[in-house]
């Protein structure tokens, strides 16, 4: 069975962060219903690669959902969604602020609605405070959460990073916050509202460095390359310094392309291991008992020195070749992995991280898998829905419309008119 089996989720969500809230929770078994407006979420036609098909960006955060449009600025498709609330367990949205409000459904309508229902909501920034107001995007949210700020080289700019924090960081954040709700209301029968901001959940991810700033009150950061001092106020971008308790940097390899490095950590358990191998090589058979070296406090105070000595060493191998030399020798590594490395890497194949799909738009393509893996609920990856899909499929199975009252509706408008952008 699986785990989120009978768990019904009215998804409004759109874009990056909501979907990939519902699409983990569709992976777990959630019947989720994505209630688009009648042209669709917007990024079913942002950066095509393949003509009239929905995008990569649409295909690949929301599998296994089913999709209905309807049109909510219509009286008749506002019926329809207060009919879906009263049999759903979750309601979800990322909607600009306001925007559900503007509907006519604030979060104590809908729960009086149904007060059984756990509703799930992103903001860029949450319901209060002086940025409530605002709009945001993936990048704005690292930019705002402490990201940016902390990434990249002192004397560069400030850098976002690839992985998508702001946005499915923060539909991680929802997930957990949604089933610890639906856990109290399966105690309680009462639902509650589940709030996440975009910049609190960036926040949460730099945790560390909010350490290293209150680090800085007492003193400077030794882990770090680059220079610090007491009271130097922000913590600084340090590059690729490992930012923990372990010395680690990222090393360049043979051929020296751009992404033939590999991250090394010198923990402090290995480093005998691993001097004596670069000793050998590197014609320095004293540099394991270099007092230069000798403990992690002498590593950290003369790591520019031990890195340029790695970085001898690992001249010579590839990233792939640099990495068995060190697992022979425990030291924990790994190599920079582009994408072509990764769809081609046999682990990845393995653990199910690349799934092959089907879709009768694109024809065959390719998801990232599931990452959480569940022993008596292993997820079974299906297509991402086209538009309106399933209109037919949820009126008539889950609201128990007939033909008829389904025609009725089609002809009035719920599921087709384009929404007017009149704001009260
Ligand atoms: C992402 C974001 C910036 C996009 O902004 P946007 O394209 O202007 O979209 P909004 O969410 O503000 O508005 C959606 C519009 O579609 C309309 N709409 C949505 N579903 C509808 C439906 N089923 N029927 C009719 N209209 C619908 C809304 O009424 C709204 O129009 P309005 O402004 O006239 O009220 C904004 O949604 C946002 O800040 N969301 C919260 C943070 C977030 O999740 N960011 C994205 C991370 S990937």
């Amino acid at each position: 069975m699986e785990a989120l089996k009978g768990v019904r989720i009215l998804d409004m969500t759109h874009v990056q962060a909501g979907p990939t809230c519902s699409q983990l929770l569709a992976w777990m078994g959630a019947d989720v219903i994505k209630f688009e407006p009648p042209q669709g979420d917007a990024t079913r036609g942002q950066l095509r690669d393949v003509p009239n098909a929905d995008s990569l960006y649409f295909t690949m955060l929301n599998c296994n959902k089913r999709s209905i449009t309807v049109n909510m600025k219509t009286a008749e498709g506002k019926q329809i969604f207060v009919d879906l609330l009263k049999v759903c367990d979750i309601i979800m949205e990322n909607f600009g602020p306001g925007v559900l409000d503007r509907f006519g459904f604030t979060w104590e309508k809908i729960h009086e609605i149904n007060p059984r229902i756990v509703m799930g909501s992103i903001k860029g920034f949450g319901s209060s405070g002086p940025y409530a107001e605002f709009k945001a995007y993936e990048n704005v949210a690292q930019a705002m959460g402490g990201a940016m700020s902390t990434t990249g080289v002192p004397d560069g700019p400030p850098y976002v990073t690839g992985a998508q924090i702001g946005d499915s960081g923060t539909g991680l954040h929802l997930a957990i916050g949604l089933l610890a709700a639906l856990r109290q209301r399966d105690q309680t029968g009462e639902g509650q509202y589940v709030e996440v901001a975009m910049m609190d959940g960036v926040m949460n991810l730099c945790r560390v460095k909010w350490r290293d700033h209150q680090r800085l009150w007492h003193g400077g950061l030794s882990e770090y390359s680059v220079p610090t001092h007491k009271g130097m106020g922000a913590a600084p971008r340090a590059g690729n310094d490992s930012g923990g308790g372990q010395l680690g940097n990222a090393i360049h390899c043979k051929p020296g392309g751009p992404n033939d490095y590999i991250y090394v950590v010198v923990q402090e358990a290995v480093w005998d291991a691993l001097a004596k191998r670069m000793g050998a090589e590197l014609d320095m058979p004293e540099l394991a008992t270099d007092p230069k070296f000798a403990t992690i406090g002498e590593r950290r105070a003369n790591q520019a020195h031990m890195w340029q000595l790695i970085g001898e060493f690992a001249l010579k191998y590839t990233k792939r070749e640099f990495m068995q030399i060190l697992n022979e020798l425990d030291v924990p590594c790994g190599p920079i992995m582009s994408t072509q490395d990764l769809f081609e890497d046999e682990h990845v194949k393995l653990r199910g991280m690349v799934v092959e799909l089907d879709h009768p738009q694109r024809g065959k393509w390719y998801n990232v898998g599931m990452p959480i893996k569940l022993s008596a609920s292993p997820a079974k990856i299906e297509r991402s829905p086209t538009l309106g899909e399933h209109t037919d499929e949820v009126l008539q199975q889950v609201l128990g419309y007939d033909t008829a009252r389904v025609e009725q509706l089609k002809a009035s408008g719920a599921f087709s008119l384009p929404p007017k952008r009149v704001k009260s």
